[in-house]
């Protein structure tokens, strides 16, 4: 979601915390968040942590305890400027990575170590060394899903909101793109540049088929379908718009679809369906397991225990984080 759309719960009622999710989280529901919620938005002021969450959050956490929210791009970006002393990423490993790079200072926490990427746990350091010397001369972007480590071994990363803006800035005929084979394609169709790239995949979004998307429009007419660049390209070739998280909530701010499918995570549908209850939101449910590690319980116990703290080799972090900033600067 974009940075527009942040917001740090007040330190209200947990019935005014309720009403920003009752559309998605029936009543009954409630009681089994309340505690957390509360907790958890105590603990941050007694802590002096933010949390930052990805659009893939489940709505709780999501609307009622994070201070920021967004895509990876955002998230990035945020982590930049973030001035309290405790970061927790309500996200993926490899955010929280981002995060701890970009603001070395602060503790970044994640809720759990085992939340991974399909595409992050693709390639290593060592892989993309091979690349360079298979392919001397071109550039490597990597895409942010990815290890500190192998984006240390990167000239610029890239998220799924500036790829193409990543690959055209560079100026050349030929660059390597890693790890994931159907975003490289996607990017490589928009900008005729040859990309070479890795046998990476989200294990979420190349599970869409394009035969999926012709029944989903047979079914709901009037379907307005917006696929991530994770998807593959015969996926986005049945969309009306493909872009990054962010990208799909602003087409759904600034255009009320009166009907609209997401193809991506599960939650990002209830997230955003909150904030448009005219917009009328087909659902089909890939869950996205790594993400799905992420829940109240976690993000409490690491602000009560300060748990888990990411911390990066810093010989790893300078080189790194060069390669985000690269990013970032354009
Ligand atoms: P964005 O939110 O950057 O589009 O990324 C999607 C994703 O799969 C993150 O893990
Ligand atoms: Fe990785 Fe896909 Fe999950 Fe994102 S949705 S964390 S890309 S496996």
């Amino acid at each position: 979601m974009s940075a527009a759309l942040a917001y740090a719960p007040p330190a209200d009622t947990n019935a005014a915390l309720y009403s920003r999710v009752s559309r998605v989280i029936p009543p009954l529901e409630w009681p089994a968040f309340a505690d957390d919620v509360a907790a958890i938005n105590r603990l941050k002021r007694q802590r002096n942590a933010v949390i930052l969450a990805h659009n893939y959050m489940t709505p709780e956490i999501f609307h009622c305890v994070a201070d920021i929210t967004g895509d990876s791009l955002a998230l990035a970006r945020e982590a930049q400027n973030v001035e309290a002393n405790i970061i927790v990423m309500a996200g993926v490993h490899f955010m929280a990575e981002t995060a701890k790079m970009l603001n070395p200072a602060k503790t970044v926490l994640i809720p759990d170590l085992e939340a991974g990427c399909s595409l992050a746990s693709s390639i290593t350091a060592a892989d993309v060394r091979r690349l360079r010397q298979r392919y001397p001369g071109r550039p490597v972007i990597t895409y942010v899903n990815t290890s500190a480590a192998v984006k240390a071994e990167s000239d610029i990363c890239c998220t799924s909101g500036n790829a193409r803006k990543i690959v055209e800035s560079l100026g050349v005929p030929e660059v390597i793109m890693i790890p994931d084979k159907y975003l490289a394609a996607n990017v490589a169709r928009e900008t005729g540049v040859k990309i070479i790239s890795w046998d990476g995949a989200c294990e979420v979004h190349e599970r869409f088929t394009a035969r999926q998307i012709r029944s989903l429009r047979a079914d709901n007419p009037g379907l307005v379908v917006l696929a991530h660049p994770e998807c593959p390209p015969d996926v986005v070739d049945e969309a009306d718009f493909a872009g990054s998280t962010a990208a799909m909530n602003d087409y759904v701010t600034t255009r009320q679809p009166g009907r609209v499918v997401l193809i991506t995570e599960c939650s990002m549908a209830d997230n955003v369906a909150i904030l448009h209850p005219k917009v009328d939101f087909v659902r089909p449910c890939n869950l996205c397991p790594h993400m799905k590690r992420i829940g109240l319980g976690n993000i409490r116990a690491a602000l009560e225990n300060l748990q888990h703290e990411v911390i990066i080799d810093p010989a790893i972090a300078t080189k790194a984080r060069e390669a985000v900033e690269r990013m970032l600067a354009i």
